[in-house]
């Protein structure tokens, strides 16, 4: 392969999610989640990976409320790549609305819209909250709008970003149940949609990777602390003293998108131990390896 195809150029879409900014704002000197989300934003920002965008993916905040909001905007003000926030069961649309004034409500005030990437790549954001209900919504009206968008562009690759993902994970005290009709009224608008690269969503707090009506969907991890590992059913009547939530590491999400593939990389974010680095004494390992190509 030459060296103009390996250096092909791609647009790089990060995802950070479920930040949750305002769980705990008495924390001093600072509540855990503006720790975790502004070690994440730096190793995303001034690590190796730049982004051309940055997707929220909803529970930007715990409460929905305009403090926590202008917290966590306050924290981007200096990015430099758009920021594409998303809303989550945790937030206010009209919180989000006064954070992110370049977000603009559609018909029915949902907080959904399309967003033309680099290299032809097409982003549909899904507003998927209904206020005062955890799980996702997805009702009639929010459903011809994405039809009507999907219809507008059949052949164009086409990446999907919402806060709920519509399927069982096996994390049972987080899981929707599987026939819920907003998972339903989703599946018949995205069946057959082969434009649909992938479906990325927050909300678990843990990372899957599954399909939706036949398209490739992952969760990207959460920002603030995480939904423990665990797979065994949980009995709503009897605390079994089983581990909820842990401080794994926050975690972003960087979508990777040449032109004809996406693929999704993820960082854990911490003070990890380099092991080696691209020095003189590795460097013919790594011609090695070219080499082969
Ligand atoms: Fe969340
Ligand atoms: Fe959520």
């Amino acid at each position: 392969m030459g060296q103009a195809e390996r250096s092909t150029p791609a647009v790089l879409i990060a995802q950070m999610t479920d930040i949750h900014v305002g769980f705990a704002p008495e924390e001093k000197p600072e509540e855990l989640n503006l720790i975790r989300f502004r070690a994440t934003y730096k190793r995303l920002m001034e690590g190796p990976n730049r982004p051309d965008l940055l997707v929220l993916s909803g529970d930007i905040t715990d409460h929905g409320d305009a403090e926590s909001f202008a917290k966590a905007a306050a924290l981007l003000t200096d990015c430099p790549c758009p920021v594409i926030p998303l809303v989550g069961n945790h937030d206010s649309r009209e919180g989000l609305l006064g954070a992110f004034p370049q977000v603009v409500p559609a018909d029915g005030g949902f907080l959904h819209y399309v967003v033309e990437a680099p290299l032809g790549l097409r982003i549909i954001c899904l507003d998927t909250l209904e206020d005062g209900r955890h799980g996702g919504a997805f009702c009639e009206a929010r459903a011809a709008w994405l039809a009507e968008r999907l219809a507008e562009a059949p052949d164009q690759p086409t990446l999907i970003f919402m806060h709920h993902p519509p399927v069982v994970a096996g994390i049972d005290w987080m899981d929707p149940a599987p026939d819920e009709p907003w998972i339903l009224r989703l599946r018949e608008v995205l069946t057959g949609q082969n434009q649909i690269q992938a479906i990325h969503c927050g909300h678990l707090h843990r990372q899957i990777t599954t399909r939706f009506a036949g398209i490739p969907l992952g969760v990207t991890p959460s920002v603030a602390p995480l939904v423990a590992m665990d797979l065994s059913p949980i009995d709503q009547e009897t605390p079994d003293d089983r581990e909820l939530i842990s401080t794994e590491p926050p975690t972003y999400a960087i979508h990777r998108w040449d032109g004809t593939r996406l693929v999704s990389h993820y960082e854990r974010v911490g003070d990890w131990q380099i092991l080696a680095r691209y020095t003189a004494g590795l460097q013919a390992m790594i011609k090695g390896m070219f080499a082969e190509r």
